[in-house]
């Protein structure tokens, strides 16, 4: 039996609630009517968890050439050079925008008693150059586009509701006519039409086992855009934090690399910094080289984790600038004031994703993706701490002007065919999916982690392929739910980061292959394409 689905219709379909989603939403929401989807509650997603801040250039000694050149630094030879200029000079207009809905960074009075903004210091950045909200930074931002959002007449927001896949037009080569999505309270399939999609899902870093992320990065936006025909790009470069909380209570919290950035230092069980031995700049190197040091320092040592110490700076300094991080580890009986840290690191990031161009636009006419969904070639091989939020926004509005300019086009009305759920049965075996799940995400650490070989990702492709085969029957015959939803799209993410893991033949940024430790002297992205 065919049911007969609810149909919604809006011009401009977000998918996603974080900041990318939401800044589009409300960039754009004057000119036409939104949707925005949130598989989960509003407020959940990668943008809430954020500490450090939001990188923009606000104090006078400082320049966008400087931002820009660290940029590239970072990202290792990778880095789009003219995105990387767009996204730095776009940084201070699109912080007003958001101070001007309400944002509360940190303010300080300098001398002459006047106020300016408190700029801290992450790795990677040659100045002080963070706009922060103490450390617990993406709370605000997602409070603040939350509540600004909720306001908007023309913002329709759908809490819980996963978009499942893109529906393609029959008429119309490359273009998008809406998509699938399932209610998870009602536990219904649903359409929604509409004129233009943004994908704006975030990370894919639930792929592996540890991980300073929260549940919804699963990589959604990746494998819906790929069945759809984009391009995706870079997926081999998983960012891993050097420094997440390890405690057998603590799931996923990070302690920010503002730390190291207001002189913390990194230290072995025996209270010996370490990080001189791997870079001239100490705890201030990339992330990449910093929790490579840390993996081979905990390996050589035969130790679970390393220390990060902060205890040697005042306490009301300390409790001032990181209130979240102390007051958690103090519920946790660390008193950072006066106790290291103990830290390891988990993955936290995707450099990689949909191929978009500057105005956030993908290979499909009418589909964009933003945020730490998309790659556009900001980040290179490896993300700068703070550059992502900035990301997230600087490319909101770039797609909030190009849709805008496009609403005029003419448009034409194509029947949508109902979701067919005639052929499914609830399932009797979902011990299967949650097998599935944790054998996928395991292997993804063990193999394909912080240091790789050629044997070990060829291991794991061959695993993923198994479940793949496994995934897909147990998709065809029963009805929906979020958990194989998820395991369908986190199994796609996985074979497109093992596929350009295994395409690239050198060690460069976070990507560091035992079988090529050199760098080849032109690099290139690694581009994948599903036709
Ligand atoms: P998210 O904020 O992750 O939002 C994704 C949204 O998509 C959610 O609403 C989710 O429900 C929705 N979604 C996903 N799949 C579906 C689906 N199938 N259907 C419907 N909805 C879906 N970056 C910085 O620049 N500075 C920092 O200080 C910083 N600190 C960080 C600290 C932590 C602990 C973490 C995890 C990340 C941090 N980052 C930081 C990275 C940054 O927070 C993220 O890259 C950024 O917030 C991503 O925003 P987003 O809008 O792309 O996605
Ligand atoms: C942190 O606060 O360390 C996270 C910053 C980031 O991921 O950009």
């Amino acid at each position: 039996m065919m049911n007969d689905s609810v149909q919604h219709q809006c011009d401009l379909l977000i998918v996603g609630s974080g900041a990318a989603g939401l800044s589009l939403a409300l960039k754009i929401a004057d000119n036409c009517q939104v949707i925005v989807l949130s598989k989960s509650l509003l407020s959940e997603g990668s943008t809430r968890y954020a500490q450090g801040g939001i990188a923009a250039v606000f104090d006078e000694g400082d320049s966008i050439n400087e931002h820009v050149k660290d940029t590239l630094i970072a990202g290792d030879g990778l880095c789009d050079e003219k995105v990387a200029h767009f996204t730095a000079a776009q940084a201070k207009p699109c912080m007003e925008w958001l101070i001007q809905h309400g944002m509360p960074f940190d303010q300080e009075k300098n001398e002459d008693g006047k106020l300016h903004y408190h700029l801290t210091r992450e790795g990677g950045h040659s100045h002080r150059r963070i706009l922060h909200a103490a450390d617990a930074t993406g709370e605000a931002v997602q409070l603040t586009l939350t509540e600004a959002v909720k306001r908007h007449p023309n913002i329709h927001l759908f809490e819980r509701y996963n978009a499942l896949d893109l529906i393609k037009s029959k008429t119309r080569q490359n273009h998008i006519i809406g998509a699938y999505v399932w209610n998870r309270s009602k536990e219904t399939v649903e359409v929604i039409s509409s004129r233009f999609c943004a994908l704006a899902t975030g990370g894919a870093s639930k792929v592996y086992q540890y991980t300073s992320n929260p549940d919804v990065s699963s990589g959604d936006g990746i494998a819906m855009a790929w069945r759809a025909g984009c391009r995706v790009a870079n997926m081999e470069f998983n960012q891993f934090h050097p420094t997440c909380l390890y405690h057998p209570e603590a799931r996923n919290f990070l302690i920010s690399e503002a730390l190291r950035g207001e002189g913390a230092h990194l230290v072995d069980p025996d209270g010996n910094r370490f990080m001189h031995k791997f870079d001239e700049r100490g705890e201030l190197a990339s992330r990449d080289i910093v929790a490579r040091a840390i993996d081979f320092e905990m390996k050589r040592l035969g130790a679970d984790c390393m220390y990060l110490d902060i205890s040697h700076k005042p306490a009301d300094f300390i409790v001032k600038h990181f209130p979240t991080i102390y007051r958690k580890c103090r519920t946790l009986g660390i008193d950072i004031t006066r106790q290291p840290i103990p830290v390891v690191p988990a993955a936290h990031y995707s450099c990689g994703g949909i191929v978009t161009d500057l105005d956030g636009k993908t290979d499909i006419d009418n589909l964009y993706a933003i945020g730490e969904v998309a790659y556009t070639g900001l980040h290179g091989a490896n993300r700068m701490a703070s550059n992502s939020l900035l990301e997230c926004i600087v490319f909101a509005h770039a797609s909030a002007e190009h849709i805008s300019q496009r609403l005029s086009e003419p448009t034409t009305e194509e029947p949508i065919k109902h979701w067919d759920e005639s052929m499914v049965i609830d399932s009797d075996e979902a011990v299967i999916i949650q097998h599935n799940w944790h054998e996928l995400r395991l292997f993804m650490w063990d193999y394909v982690g912080i240091v790789r070989t050629d044997k070990r990702l060829q291991r794991a492709l061959r695993r993923i392929e198994l479940l793949k085969q496994e995934i897909e029957e147990y998709y065809s015959a029963f009805r929906v739910s979020n958990n194989q939803l998820e395991l369908r799209n986190l199994v796609t993410v996985a074979e497109l980061i093992v596929k350009c893991a295994m395409q690239r033949k050198e060690s460069r940024g976070l990507h560091y292959n035992l079988d090529y430790p050199e760098q080849l002297d032109n690099p290139e992205p690694t581009i994948l394409s599903p036709n």
